[in-house]
C-alpha cells in the first residue's frame, strides 16, 4: 500500500491535521508548494488537505490538484479545516473528480486549528484507509 500527503496550508492548521495523517501512514506531509510534492508514480491512497479563503480554495492547491495526472492516483482522501465552513471539502473533491480520480466518501474536518485529540482522531481516521 503506498500513501502520499498533500496539503495547502496558510497558518499551519490544515498542516498539523497532515501531519498527524503522515504519522499515522509512516509518510511526510508535503505541501502542494514544494518541489517534492508531485505525484509521478502511483499511490494508492492520496490524502490531500486544504482550508477555505473568502469562499475558495487557495489557487495553489487548485494549480496542484489541476496538474494531478488521474491515472497515477487509486482513490483521494479529503481533509480540510475552516472558521465555520466545509465547502473547501467540496471544492477539492470537484477538482479532484475533474481529473478523474475517485474521492472516499468520508472526509475529516475541523473548525479552526485542531487540538490534541483531535489529532489523534486525525492518526485514526488516516488508519481506515491503510
Ligand atoms: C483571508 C482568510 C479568509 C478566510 N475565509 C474563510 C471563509 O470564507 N470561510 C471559512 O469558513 N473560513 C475562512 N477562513 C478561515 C480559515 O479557513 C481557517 O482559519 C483555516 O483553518 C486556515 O487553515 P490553514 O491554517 O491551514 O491555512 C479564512 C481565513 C483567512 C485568513
Amino acid at each position: 500500500m503506498t500513501t502520499a500527503v498533500r496539503y495547502y496550508s496558510r497558518s499551519g492548521n490544515t498542516k498539523a491535521v497532515a501531519e498527524a495523517i503522515a504519522k499515522a501512514a509512516s509518510v511526510k506531509a508535503v505541501s502542494v508548494d514544494s518541489t517534492e510534492a508531485g505525484i509521478n508514480a502511483s499511490v494508492d491512497v492520496l490524502f490531500v488537505g486544504g482550508a477555505l479563503y473568502a469562499y475558495g480554495i487557495d489557487s495553489h492547491l487548485r494549480s496542484y490538484l489541476d496538474s494531478l495526472d488521474g491515472s497515477l492516483v487509486g482513490k483521494a482522501v479529503v481533509f480540510s479545516t475552516s472558521w465555520v465552513s466545509k465547502h473547501a471539502i467540496e471544492l477539492v473533491r470537484e477538482a479532484l473528480a475533474e481529473r478523474g480520480i475517485s474521492v472516499a466518501k468520508e472526509t475529516l474536518y475541523f473548525r479552526g486549528k485542531p487540538n490534541e485529540s483531535q489529532l489523534e482522531e486525525a492518526e485514526k481516521f488516516a488508519r481506515k484507509f491503510l
